[in-house]
């Protein structure tokens, strides 16, 4: 009878089996949730107290026992007990221990009502903290680009190089999908920021709970300041879909990241050898010495893998669940946690690895400076001569073919050889091949002009500055 948790109490005979106590527990991975499963009690307390369930001396007996039970957790003094199941159940078993008043606060809760609470307060703390990283992450490219504002690199299509582009360009591509993995995280969060308590086991309360104070304690409230509370007990008890939400733009965060860690990791390859590491940030070989390996960046891109998996793994945990909660959905938890914890150590660490980051300026320069990636420009130019765009492009690819044929670089072509292939090409056809001129030109929004990209770089750095330092 001892070793048996509360919600055994009087229709059971005995405690579980040792094995059934091994398979059904939680608190293994659910006593993570031990802060929002206190301030949702005390918020619940307050309730109760509220309407008259509670005297003000109870109340202050389960408040004051729950802030000391909090303390010895932060201080890493309290007890897990395993027969307790989960982090619920220990919380309450340790209250009533120390304040008797602790039997009366399940009162018109359950663990379905009240783990729903704590997830949903779990995630929110999350998906702030994890913007924060996010905004940092976001500041780590642009302050690279901002250090390299004037290396070009080629641009790739195809992995194939296509056309000259500012490192800084490139970089910031990467700051656009990473605002959108924001946008994404904060339109999730209106949705986890919900309450649920109220909703019991599945059908509320007889008593007159008053959800909306406890939604306000617990800064369940719009923009506009209105308390947010579920509006169906049974939908409130059983829906994860703010979980799924979270998994899955953590999947696509996960996933952004693992190309900019795949375009670094090529970057620092002796082939294109276009940035190094610093010593901190890479690791060596057990065997060959030569070695510094970009096992950041690469381990970045393989824990995508967790991350994505995470997302079936709960979309399969809820696929044809029957309503409402059932036991299944305590495997939410891990998959969750694991979500969180490995997209912010990522983003942190990738945001700490770019600070150590340096640009081999003359490898970009040799590698932009193929005259092969203005050949674009080149049938601009003959567009600009009257010529359609169709007969510009074949000529400009017979002037490729030219000059492989006779093995000189596309620049250094004589203009009679160039008119050989189109009459339409003038004296001053190879101008176009100037670099410098060739990215002044590109100033649409959007396209790696030199006046462009030094704006978009300051259009980011304005808005990434942290709120004060304006
Ligand atoms: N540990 C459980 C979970 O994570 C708490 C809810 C249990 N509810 C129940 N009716 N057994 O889902």
């Amino acid at each position: 009878m001892k070793s048996s948790p509360v919600s055994r109490s009087g229709n059971f005979a005995s405690g579980p089996a040792a094995d059934v106590a091994r398979f059904t527990e939680s608190i293994s991975f659910d006593w993570r949730l031990w802060k929002h499963d206190i301030e949702g009690s005390i918020a619940h307390a307050t309730m109760l107290h509220a309407i008259g369930v509670l005297t003000q001396a109870e109340l202050a007996a389960i408040t004051a026992g729950l802030n000391e039970i909090a303390a010895e957790i932060a201080a890493g003094t309290f007890v897990w007990r395993a027969e307790h199941e989960d982090v619920h159940m220990n919380l309450e078993a340790a209250l009533t221990a120390r304040a008797p008043a602790g039997a009366k606060l399940h009162t018109s809760r359950s663990r379905n009502d009240q783990v729903a609470l704590d997830v949903r307060l779990w995630l929110r703390d999350e998906i702030t903290a994890l913007l924060g990283e996010i905004a940092d992450f976001q500041r780590a490219l642009v302050a690279l680009g901002e250090r390299n504002a004037d290396v070009l690199i080629p641009g790739y299509t195809h992995l194939q190089r296509a056309q000259p582009v500012y490192l800084a360009h490139h970089l910031l591509a990467y700051v656009e999908m990473l605002e959108r993995d924001c946008e994404r995280f904060w339109d999730c969060h209106s949705r986890v920021n919900v309450c649920p308590l109220g909703s019991g086991a599945i059908a509320g309360s007889t008593l007159p709970l008053q959800r909306e104070l406890v939604a306000r304690r617990l800064g369940f409230v719009n923009a506009a300041g209105e308390p947010q509370v579920t509006q169906n007990s049974m939908d409130a008890v059983s829906d994860r879909d703010f979980m799924v939400e979270f998994a899955a733009a953590a999947a696509l965060l996960a996933v952004h990241i693992s190309r900019l860690a795949e375009d670094l990791i090529l970057w620092v390859s002796a082939e294109f050898n276009y940035l190094k590491i610093a010593d901190a940030y890479t690791t060596g070989s057990s065997l060959m010495p030569q070695k510094k390996n970009p096992d950041i960046a690469e381990l970045a891109r393989g824990k995508t893998g967790r991350v994505t998996g995470n997302l079936m793994a709960l979309l399969t945990l809820l696929k044809g669940l029957p309503m409402t909660y059932n036991r299944d959905l305590q495997e939410d938890k891990e998959r969750l946690f694991d979500t969180a914890d490995t997209v912010r150590a990522t983003t942190r660490v990738m945001a700490a690895m770019l600070g150590q980051v340096t640009v081999n300026r003359a490898a970009c320069a040799r590698a932009a400076s193929d005259p092969a990636l203005l050949a674009t420009d080149l049938a601009d130019y003959l567009v600009q001569k009257g010529l359609p765009f169709r007969q510009a492009h074949h000529a400009v690819g017979a002037v490729v073919a030219l000059a492989e044929k006779i093995g000189r670089p596309l620049n250094q072509l004589t203009p009679a050889e160039l008119q050989s292939v189109d009459p339409a090409f003038g004296r001053d056809a190879t101008a176009v091949f100037d670099l410098a001129a060739a990215m002044a030109k590109r100033n649409l929004v959007g396209a790696p002009g030199t006046r462009e990209v030094a704006r978009q770089l300051a259009r980011w750095r304005e808005r990434l500055s942290p709120p004060g330092k304006k």
